[in-house]
């Protein structure tokens, strides 16, 4: 059994903000960024911002959760950057449902170098949406994703044999088609993808789509957030096919979606590590019979919370976060 040693006034003002700061970089769900901390001076509590959920293609807060476990793994990340031990209780008051995680700080070792190279990572990482370089995924690296999600109680799993890969993609794409024939779930994107140069700090902006977005014969089609307005300032074209894969938990619970939040950006972090960056596409689990049909595909008992297409490419621009100051509460 391991012992905690919890560490009294930790942290100064100026680090608990760049901690905050750095959770704010993770993915979510249209660039919502659904997430309130608090520092009550001890701990950290990460809260659900539930005004910021999407109510139509999101119904349960299922992506929401998922996108705070994300930056729960970042928040982690960057106290062991700083040489503190995050300690997690998940959950911890069943009569504040939005209240998602305390993180209570314990003594730790000065930050090493894997630490220090994952924190790099993090910095590095973004949603991919150009183009993937023509060449495969390492074998280690592959097997390194799958270990990260294992280390957060998911698991990654790969879509490499022919046959299921075209019946994956094309699941895919039903999906999405009938995500685009239903106006309300457009409404929502819309609202969540302001026009080019807008000064808003979230939503996905213009440059990280294409107007025009390929439909790859043999690959996921990406999200169209650019709804034929032509907003869309990224370059379009048809990139090399990438390594789809599914990250799936045992069960279905709010706790699993924290869990597959966390698990979902320790991988894109390691891969960032590698060169390597993920297309995100998350239609066919947004939909309950295409999400059935998927697990069914799989033979998997698990629930997939996400669909990936991972690739090396150049680093890209990063997406705008609101102000440290509008996602923390100091008390
Ligand atoms: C749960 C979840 C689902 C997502 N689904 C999609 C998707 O279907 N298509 C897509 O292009 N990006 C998707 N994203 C990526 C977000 O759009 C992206 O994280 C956000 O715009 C912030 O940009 P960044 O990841 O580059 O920092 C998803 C992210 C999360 C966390």
């Amino acid at each position: 059994m391991t012992t905690t040693m919890r560490v009294e006034q930790p942290l100064s003002l100026k680090d608990v903000r760049w901690v905050v700061t750095q959770a704010g970089r993770a993915p979510s769900i249209h660039n919502t960024q659904p997430w309130r901390f608090r520092w009550d001076g001890s701990a950290f509590e990460l809260r659900a911002d539930t005004t910021r959920g999407l109510t139509v293609s999101d119904p349960d807060g299922r992506e929401l959760v998922l996108s705070c476990g994300a930056a729960l793994y970042n928040l982690r990340l960057a106290l062991s950057k700083l040489g503190y031990r995050a300690v997690v209780t998940p959950l911890p008051d069943r009569t504040e449902p939005r209240l998602l995680a305390r993180v209570e700080l314990a003594a730790s070792v000065p930050a090493d170098t894997a630490t220090r190279l994952a924190f790099a990572a993090l910095l590095r990482r973004h949603t991919h949406r150009g183009s993937f370089d023509d060449r495969p995924l390492a074998p280690d690296l592959a097997v390194a994703l799958q270990r990260a999600a294992d280390e957060e109680f998911g698991h990654l799993i790969y879509v490499h044999d022919p046959g299921q890969r075209r019946r994956v993609l094309s699941l895919a794409r039903a999906a999405d088609r009938e995500l685009a024939a239903d106006e309300r779930v457009q409404d929502e994107l819309a609202r969540w993808t302001p026009a080019p140069r807008s000064s808003r700090t979230d939503g996905v902006p213009a440059t990280a789509y294409a107007a025009d977005p390929p439909l790859p014969v043999d690959d996921l089609a990406p999200r169209d957030f650019d709804q034929g307005r032509g907003f869309g300032r990224l370059d379009s074209d048809e990139s090399p096919p990438g390594v789809i894969a599914v990250l799936v938990t045992d069960t279905d619970l709010e706790l699993d979606w924290l869990n597959a939040g966390q698990a979902l950006e320790r991988l894109l972090v390691t891969a960032a590590r590698h060169g390597a960056f993920a297309a995100l596409h998350s239609q066919v689990v947004e939909l309950p019979h295409r999400r059935a049909e998927l697990r069914r595909e799989l033979c998997t008992d698990g629930y997939p919370q996400i669909m990936l297409r991972f690739g090396y490419a150049a680093d890209g621009t990063t997406t705008p976060r609101r102000p440290v100051d509008d996602i923390i509460d100091l008390t």
